[in-house]
Formats: structure tokens, C-alpha cells, sequence
């Protein structure tokens, strides 16, 4: 069987026994890639795509990085499985590490409870909340993602994700996100004075807007969700005043900040956790992705000792079969020690600014590129229609595609783009390159990009 033949077998195959349930039918043709090193993925045809969003953010460190690797082909050998009920150096040592990053970010002391997935590790933080004030009503962003699980689901804000299933629990309160280029409110940060902040701390200004007892003094909504820059809301930074804001009114009113750091912790956007930037103390923090490099998936969620001492949350009040499997715990302690020896804070900054810098050129020639923006190496493109506001997701699908079918010509020769499409309206390119990428190759990204803003930019409205 050659390569095409043996292409069309596996299609029949995926198309008659994969369900269509997951996000790989979003495309009409699904792509196949076969190998990855670096910045890279190979297709079956052994031909390069630089890859721009890293597995969601999964993959921080590059493809194939050779240390991290390493420890997981050596714990292979040594002790590759282990029921969670039991002890292993590496778990141990793994929260201890993360704890401390808490500390040291939040001087707050705590404890960490490890699981499988993202969404599965916002399902332990509900937990916390709810067993924690005994009540179950939460904020969260409008924007916001936190997961597809039936929880998760209720405090990430499209329908569309609830549906077909009906309501688990009850759906967040939704607040608008400072999403600035497109103000849910019609201001200009130059004069807004926060006003969406404003309008947020209005709902507790008595009873009757629903969401404080004055007598009590007590909330009923709970916990706030954040994201400190939307992930697949379109890689949204917030103005740098709005979180201490927020989070003065959030503690005046006892409601708990949990920071969702799954897409963007691990220094994809320059801070070890992305809340850094903003100088806030969140009480709970969810994370997972790129804390193994994508290998061996573990999840997990920090709390302030108050919240999670034994004693508020017993032996059995969580549990997954593979919460902190060997594997995982090995290669997200590895993914620390590698972290640990670099210097991230400034080369993200760094590549960041020079990545920026080079998206503005590249949006100061090609009049439907609305927005570009971005902390650290988390990018966006906002693409519009030549009035650079409209948006113009018709121009972003068929450059996502374009970028797919590879063979664009660049000076290092033929090369694919993989692009991942966020935002409110799907028309936002949110960049999540490798922290490793070069200069040469963010330059390659450039000349790549530029030419599918040529080529589709007019064609496309
Ligand atoms: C901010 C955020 N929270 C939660 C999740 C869910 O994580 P997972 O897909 O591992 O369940 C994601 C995934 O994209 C995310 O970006």
C-alpha cells in the first residue's frame, strides 16, 4: 500500500468508527501529522509546518524536548506505573514545587491535588469552593473557557457547550471581560476610568441587585473564575489596573478569586503564573497542559491551606485512577527542572516584544488586520474587514486552511502554518508559539503570514 492508498484507508476507517464528537470534524478535512522536533510538525509526506499554537499551549517547551523526554524514557524503566493510593518521590516532590511557586507568588501557604485533565482538575476546584462555603452559585467571565466536562461546562460561557445537555449544576453569572478593542460598554480605556469595574462593584450596592444579604453580610455567588488572559476568548489582555480592582472588591465581598492558569501558566506569557502581571492573590489556582510538555497529561489545583487542609478536604473527597501517575508527575517535574535553568522571564519578554514588534509591521500592511496585541509569547491577530473593526472570520478559516495545505513559499522553501482560531467572533489568530522558537523562525512565521494576508486579504470579505 503506498501513502495516498494507505491515507484514503485510514480516512474510511476514522470516518465509519471515530466519533465525530471531539473538535477534529471543525475542519472538512481533517489533517494527519506524523512527526514533530522543535517549533515543527512533519506531515506524512515528511513535509515542515511551523507550528503557532503548540497544542493549545500544551507544549511550551518545544516538540520532542530532549530533557524532558529523557526522564520519562528513564521512570519507563524504574517505576512506570502505580495506583494513586500510594506514595512515589516524584508526587511529592512535584507538589512540593508547586506550592512553593504559590507561596512565592501569592505568600499564601497551600496544598495541591493532582489530576488527569484541565477540565477535570476545575471540577476538584468546584469541589473546594462548594465544600469549602457550602454554597454553590459562581462568577465567571464572559469570554471564558474552562472546560467541556458537565461542571466545567457551566462556567464557560457558550451555550453552545450546554445545549444538548441540559443544566448539571447552575450556569456561572457571566461578567463582561475588558475586552478593550471591542468594549462590551462603548468606552475608551484613555477615558473609561475601569467603568466596567464600575458596574461590577454595583452589584453589591444593596440587596436588591440579587447578589449580596447587607444583613448578612454575605454573598451568594461564591467564587469568580478568571482567566488573567483569555485563552479561547482570543488571547485578551486586560488593561493593567483591572484585576487589582476587581479582586478589592471581590475580597471586600468574600467571594474567592480561583485563577484559572491552564492555557496560559508555565511562562507563556513571561510569569511563571500569568495573574502575576497584575499583582492579585488568587485564594485557589487550577493548571495542567504545559506542566508535562504535553507528554503524559497531569492535571492540578492549588488551594490556600483554609481550603483544603485535611480537615476540610478528607482522604476520598477526590479521586481518579491516573490523578498522579508516575509518568506525569515525572515529566512535569522534569518540565520545572528544565524551566528552572532557563531564563524565561526575560527570553519571553523578550522574543514577545520582537514578535509583537513584527506583527505591527505586518498589521500596518494588510488593512484587515484589526488588533495585534499579546504578554509574553501569548499573540493575537484580530482579522477584519479593511475597516480594521468588522470581523472577518470568512478570512481567518480560509488562511487557517491555507495554512493546513503547506506549500507556501518562503525563503527556507515550501513550509505549512498551524494556526489556531479563538475569540468572540472566531476571527482572532491566538499565537502560542514554542518558548524556544528562534528569531529566524518568528521572522519565517512573518513572511509566512504575510504572504496568506496577500494572497486571501482582499479576496476574502
Ligand atoms: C483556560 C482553560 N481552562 C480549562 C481548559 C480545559 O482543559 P482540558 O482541555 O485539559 O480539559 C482549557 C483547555 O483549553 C483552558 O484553556
Amino acid at each position: 500500500m503506498n501513502l495516498r492508498q494507505e491515507e484514503e484507508e485510514l480516512r474510511r476507517l476514522e470516518a465509519k468508527y471515530c466519533s465525530y464528537g471531539d473538535t477534529v470534524h471543525y475542519a472538512s478535512s481533517p489533517k494527519f501529522f506524523k512527526a514533530a522536533e522543535g517549533s515543527f510538525l512533519y506531515d506524512r509526506q515528511s513535509r515542515p509546518y511551523l507550528d503557532l499554537q503548540m497544542w493549545y499551549s500544551a507544549v511550551n517547551f518545544g516538540y520532542r524536548n530532549k530533557e524532558i523526554s529523557q526522564s520519562l524514557k528513564e521512570q519507563i524503566e524504574i517505576l512506570p506505573q502505580l495506583a494513586c493510593q500510594y506514595l512515589h518521590k516524584e508526587k511529592v516532590l512535584l507538589a512540593a514545587r508547586l506550592a512553593r511557586e504559590c507561596e512565592r507568588a501569592f505568600g499564601r501557604e497551600g496544598r495541591v491535588q493532582f489530576n488527569v485533565g484541565g477540565s477535570q482538575a476545575v471540577e476538584d476546584s468546584m469541589k473546594l469552593v462548594r465544600n469549602a462555603t457550602g454554597k454553590s452559585l459562581f462568577m465567571a467571565f464572559m469570554g471564558g473557557y474552562h472546560g467541556r466536562t458537565l461542571g466545567a461546562s457551566e462556567i464557560t460561557s457558550s451555550y453552545r457547550y450546554r445545549r444538548r445537555y441540559g443544566h448539571f449544576s447552575n450556569r456561572a453569572h457571566f461578567v463582561p471581560f475588558p475586552y478593550c478593542f471591542r468594549c462590551p460598554y462603548g468606552k475608551k480605556l484613555e477615558s473609561c476610568e475601569y467603568y466596567c469595574v464600575q458596574q461590577f462593584e454595583k452589584l453589591f450596592e444593596t440587596e436588591y441587585q440579587s447578589f449580596w444579604d447587607s444583613k448578612a453580610q454575605e454573598p451568594e455567588y461564591v467564587a469568580f473564575y478568571v482567566e488573567a488572559v483569555q485563552g479561547t476568548g482570543g488571547y485578551v489582555v486586560p488593561p493593567p489596573e483591572y484585576f487589582p480592582r476587581l479582586s478589592k472588591i471581590l475580597e471586600d465581598r468574600k467571594i474567592l478569586m480561583v485563577d484559572d492558569e491552564i492555557q496560559m501558566g508555565f511562562f507563556r506569557t513571561g510569569k511563571f503564573w500569568a495573574i502575576e502581571h497584575f499583582g492579585v492573590k488568587p485564594n485557589i489556582v487550577v493548571f495542567g497542559k504545559a506542566m508535562t510538555n504535553g507528554l503524559n497529561p497531569i492535571s492540578g489545583v492549588w488551594a490556600e491551606e483554609r481550603l483544603i487542609s485535611p480537615e476540610k478536604f478528607p482522604p476520598g473527597s477526590t479521586h481518579s485512577t491516573f490523578s498522579s501517575n508516575p509518568l506525569g508527575t515525572t515529566a512535569a517535574l522534569a518540565t520545572l527542572e528544565w524551566i528552572r535553568h532557563q531564563n524565561y522571564e526575560k527570553t519571553v519578554a523578550e522574543k514577545g516584544a520582537y514578535f509583537l514588534t513584527r506583527l505591527e509591521e505586518l498589521k500596518s500592511r494588510h488593512r484587515t488586520i484589526g488588533d495585534v496585541s499579546g504578554l509574553g509569547l501569548a499573540l493575537r491577530i484580530e482579522v477584519t474587514q479593511p475597516d480594521r473593526y468588522t470581523p472577518n472570520k470568512a478570512l481567518v478559516d480560509r488562511i487557517f486552511e491555507a495554512g493546513l495545505e503547506g506549500g507556501i513559499p518562503t525563503s527556507r522553501g515550501p513550509m505549512g502554518l498551524v494556526l489556531d482560531v479563538g475569540g468572540y467572533y472566531k476571527n482572532v489568530f491566538t499565537l502560542a508559539p514554542s518558548l524556544e522558537i528562534s528569531r529566524e523562525e518568528i521572522d519565517l512565521a512573518i513572511e509566512s503570514l504575510d504572504y496568506l494576508f496577500k494572497k486571501f486579504g482582499t479576496e476574502v470579505q
